[in-house]
């Protein structure tokens, strides 16, 4: 067998979470998952990720020859193995003898033994059990020619919970922390203003964690224990990372949990190899899918920003999920469309959670390519199989090709922090919401975006779009201005530019009016209800969200309010400054305005969608290509998706070669529901 690698596979990696630890017990099931695993078409499993009671019974006594024969014999059979370490749950010797490695909740109440996601990160002896039996299994399985790469504990911080342990282990360190970064305490009670309400710290030993019982509502706290949590969950993965890299040199993944509020993500990504995430989107429960289909897209975007480079769907269900209270089962061709989807926004694996169903506690009833009945003859089972077969036909097109978007939207994790506890005219203000639906539109246009944060470099595109920037951290605005100035267009809107790093509001001038060409002054909150509009070419869009009240200052006015005692006031703006133009939109409108907007911008750079084609509503394209070596020309191929229930018509305006079957395309085709087609220059 070939040697393979986690992120240069060599082809489109199709298989899922495997967990045979809970059949051990019956060979003659572990034979059937061979088999079916091959009519599958499954060409890797990720193995372990719960197993650390069956690799580690007692403390100390290692048992790790069940999975060394596992993996020689997959391997054998032609599928690899992502090999996990255990640390996403504990085993009960560990829980039952060691209290401290259980977390503490904000209120102070530590946690019993069970469930899983749970560790304190800062205990010494939940660093020290990790790190022993990571490094046993890097130094037995790390060079092992089936293993392609580590998965680093599971969803770290998920399930439910914020990845924060209030012990005094995590008090200490927080301290520890914050010395660090502050120096003195003068400094610390300057950047949390902790003058208000007499709060000023006069001792490190009085600093605690931000808590519902305590104090939370010191903003610059709140958002440096945020950051903390962060960064101490993350020094545990790096802990582990630590102890795989002792043994073996292969790539290191964690799998990532979307637009996950706890963790900034962009940091976790400069540790990793390679990111991967978890994608369960709720289909078929609202009146369409487009919605979730373009939150999808936003999210698989966001995982292939991290390192510019294609990523791993790690988990994903064949068919159902068992955790929502209403919990849908997949109609026919969604199962390959949302699959197809990932591949379509970077992805180079289609994994699962899970292989096969377990009999007993909370997953026994969640979807898996095998059921507990049926083996292979069940539709879900087809369907995966079918997809397989799919994935080998592209992979020759697609391995070695990425999405390579001109366009970058801002997404920052510290400014949704603070902007979620900013207390100001709209509690129910929710940035990512508002950042989902400035990206809709784009999706809907075919126009693939990347997502960068405020420590992101500006360059590499020629259009950035930064809803709802409200936290400005250092240096943000010098790189926007500098980016603007080389000719770049940035788009941005009203709450912008309020508050700096410690989350202080900043005084004087918006940091950006030079650029924007405009002065800000009030803000209203039309709430639910808003009878206001505004007018841009010629068309009324609904307000459907805050209402910035603005000066033009040198900027052009665009659109204006039509009602409420700020009719007339600009509602959206366009500066010249240097060789570049900077939109500023007073007020959170419907998607109409955004599409005419940014229609508009992209026409001027042109920067439209690469496949030539008129697309329907609910048919959205991707495109995936390789780098153009030595000024050649690109090989691009494009991914068309109909999330429609029903068939759709598109206009291909150019002849075009469908992948799968050779045919060529060119004029209207027809897309069945749930149908998505791979197509290249014909
Ligand atoms: C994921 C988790 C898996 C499994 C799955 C069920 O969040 O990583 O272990 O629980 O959800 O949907």
């Amino acid at each position: 067998m070939e040697r393979r690698i986690m992120g240069n596979f060599g082809g489109i990696i199709h298989g899922g979470d495997y967990n045979p630890d809970q059949w051990l017990d019956r060979p003659e099931i572990l034979e059937e998952d061979l088999q079916l695993m091959k009519r599958a078409n499954v060409n890797c499993v990720t193995l372990g990720i719960f197993a650390w009671s069956r690799l580690e019974p007692e403390e100390g006594r290692y048992d790790l020859e069940w999975l060394a024969g596992i993996i020689q014999r997959l391997y054998e059979n032609g599928i690899y193995t992502i090999l996990a370490t255990p640390t996403g749950a504990m085993p009960q010797w560990l829980t039952g003898k060691y209290e401290e490695v259980l977390q503490v909740n904000e209120y102070g109440v530590r946690n019993f033994p069970g469930k899983r996601h749970n560790y304190c990160p800062s205990s010494p002896v939940m660093r020290e059990k990790t790190r022993q039996i990571d490094t046993r299994l890097a130094e037995r399985f790390g060079s092992h020619p089936g293993v392609i790469g580590w998965h680093i504990s599971n969803e770290i911080g998920g399930n439910g919970g914020d990845g924060a342990c209030h012990c005094e282990h995590c008090q200490n360190a927080f301290r520890e922390w914050l010395r660090e970064k502050y120096g003195s305490l003068d400094r610390l009670n300057a950047a949390w203003w902790t003058s208000f309400w007499s709060h000023t710290y006069t001792d490190w030993s009085q600093v605690r964690s931000a808590s519902a019982r305590g104090e939370d509502l010191v903003h610059g706290q709140n958002l440096d224990w945020k950051r903390f949590v962060d960064s101490r969950q993350l020094d545990f993965c790096r802990e582990e990372i630590r102890a795989v890299r002792s043994h073996s040199t292969l790539p290191v993944t964690a799998n990532m949990m979307e637009f996950f509020y706890t963790f900034n993500y962009f940091r976790w990504a400069k540790e990793l190899d390679i990111i991967s995430w978890d994608s369960y989107p709720d289909w078929h429960s609202g009146a369409d899918e487009l919605r979730m289909a373009a939150r999808t897209a936003a999210a698989h975007s966001l995982m292939r920003s991290l390192k510019k480079k294609s990523f791993l769907l790690m988990e994903s269900t064949p068919s159902v999920v068992n955790w929502r209270q209403i919990n849908r089962l997949k109609r026919p061709g969604m199962h390959a469309l949302s699959s197809l989807q990932a591949v379509a926004c970077g992805s180079d694996s289609v994994q699962y959670f899970q292989w096969r169903k377990s009999r007993g506690s909370s997953e026994k009833y969640h979807g898996a390519v095998v059921d507990h009945r049926n083996g292979a003859d069940t539709r879900v089972f087809r369907e995966v199989a079918r997809l397989g077969e799919r994935l080998e036909k592209i992979a020759p097109k697609v391995v070695g090709t990425c999405n390579r978007p001109r366009i970058a939207m801002v997404f920052d994790w510290e400014n949704w922090w603070a902007v979620q506890d900013a207390y100001a005219v709209d509690n129910d203000l929710d940035y990512l919401e508002t950042f989902l639906d400035f990206f809709r539109p784009l999706w809907e246009m075919g126009i693939d975006v990347d997502m960068v944060d405020m420590e992101g470099a500006l360059d590499p595109y020629s259009v950035v779009i930064a809803p709802l920037n409200y936290m400005y951290r250092k240096g943000y605005a010098e790189r926007v201005r500098a980016f603007v100035s080389r000719g770049g267009c940035y788009i941005t809107t009203c709450w912008s530019g309020e508050v700096d790093d410690s989350d202080l509001t900043f005084t004087g001038a918006h940091p950006l009016e030079d650029v924007l060409g405009i002065r800000t002054e009030e803000i209203d909150a039309p709430g639910g209800y808003c009878e206001n509009s505004v007018r841009y070419h010629g068309t009324d869009h609904r307000i459907t969200g805050l209402c910035g009240l603005i000066h033009a200052k040198g900027a052009e006015v665009l659109a204006e309010y039509q009602n409420d005692f700020y009719k007339g006031y600009p509602a959206l703006t366009r500066n010249v400054y240097g060789d570049g133009e900077a939109y500023y939109i007073a007020s959170i409108n419907e998607g109409s305005f955004l599409k005419e907007l940014y229609g508009h911008v992209l026409r001027e750079r042109g920067l439209e969608c690469g496949l030539q084609v008129r697309l329907a509503e609910g048919v959205t394209v991707n495109e995936r290509s390789r780098a153009a070596e030595d000024g050649g020309q690109s090989e691009k191929i494009w991914f068309l998706q109909n999330f429609n229930r029903e068939p759709a018509s598109v206009e291909l305006l150019a002849r075009y070669e469908n992948v799968e079957t050779g045919e060529m395309l060119n004029g209207t085709i027809e897309l069945p529901p749930f149908a998505c087609v791979v197509l290249m220059e014909g």
